[in-house]
């Protein structure tokens, strides 16, 4: 297995994505601490895991409180004696241009996004340094390398999380710890209903899809978690301050 002995924490890792990857992180050996403000999601993210005959916790907190944060990993790292692995994906879309957007909006897309990956990396870090290893994936977005219709607060976390990303593998390579970003395209997940919503329903969505997309289609979770699986495994292991843009080809065009 290829993450067998590893802990990893993901953040957001009561749904969609994040419990895609917690689940093939879980089935390839590791201890995973699901990470999620929403017990009830977190719960079933462990109960899948369990029932899969892997390994798992949950840690119901919000990522943008530090306070909780640094309690939550110092537990994980006491109880385990180690974090090989974070994968900080809890994330929030706020639409709005300009001029629309709310400002408290922006300043909670900028405190999900990028502030909590950067807390919660901060504090994984001397554990990872002590070891001589580790590996951080942080979720941004295709809106992370793209121009994004009316969305000010949310394109510019994402773009924001990429430039962290660059900057603490620079930083931290010398200590043996790999850091990378993933950006997914259209994922089919509970994150994108306010946008549904906006665009006028289901048909609506699938109509522009089937156009802004040269696969035509969505994405569906699992082809999502192989790429996850890819980054914090060994399997990338040369690979360090890199963008993994998985988005059926819609930065292409
Ligand atoms: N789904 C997509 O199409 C898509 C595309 C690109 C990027 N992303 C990114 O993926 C991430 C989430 O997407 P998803 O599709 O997995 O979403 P999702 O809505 O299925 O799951 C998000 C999870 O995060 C948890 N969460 C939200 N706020 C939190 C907080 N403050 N603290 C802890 N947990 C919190 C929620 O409870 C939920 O379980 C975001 O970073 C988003 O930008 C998603």
């Amino acid at each position: 297995m290829l993450l067998e002995n590893r802990v990893a924490i993901v953040t957001g890792a009561g749904s969609g994505i994040g419990q895609a990857g917690a689940l093939i992180m879980a089935k390839e050996g590791a201890h995973v601490v699901v990470a999620d403000i929403d017990f009830i999601n977190a719960d079933e993210t462990v109960n899948r895991i369990h029932a899969a005959g892997g390994s798992a916790e949950s840690l119901v907190l919000d990522v943008t409180d530090d306070r909780a944060l640094e309690a939550g990993i110092s537990a994980v790292a006491a109880r385990h004696g180690r974090i090989d692995i974070l994968h900080n994906h809890a994330g929030a879309q706020v639409a709005g241009d300009l001029e629309q957007v709310a400002l408290d909006g922006f300043d909670r897309s900028w405190s999900l996004n990028v502030r909590a990956h950067f807390m919660a990396a901060r504090l994984v870090m001397p554990f990872m340094k002590k070891a001589g290893k580790g590996v951080i994936l942080n979720t941004s977005s295709s809106s992370g390398v793209l121009y994004d219709r009316e969305m000010i607060a949310y394109t510019t976390s994402k773009h924001a999380v990429i430039a962290m990303t660059r900057q603490m593998a620079g930083d931290y390579a010398k200590y043996g710890i790999r850091v990378n970003a993933l950006c997914p395209g259209w994922v089919d997940t509970p994150f994108n209903d306010p946008f549904i919503a906006q665009m006028g329903g289901r048909d609506a969505i699938e109509a522009y899809i089937a156009e802004k997309v040269p696969l035509g289609r969505w994405a569906d979770v699992s082809e999502i978690a192989e790429p996850i699986l890819f980054l914090v495994s060994d399997r990338s292991s040369y690979m360090t301050g890199q963008i993994l843009v998985v988005d059926g080809g819609e930065t292409v065009v």
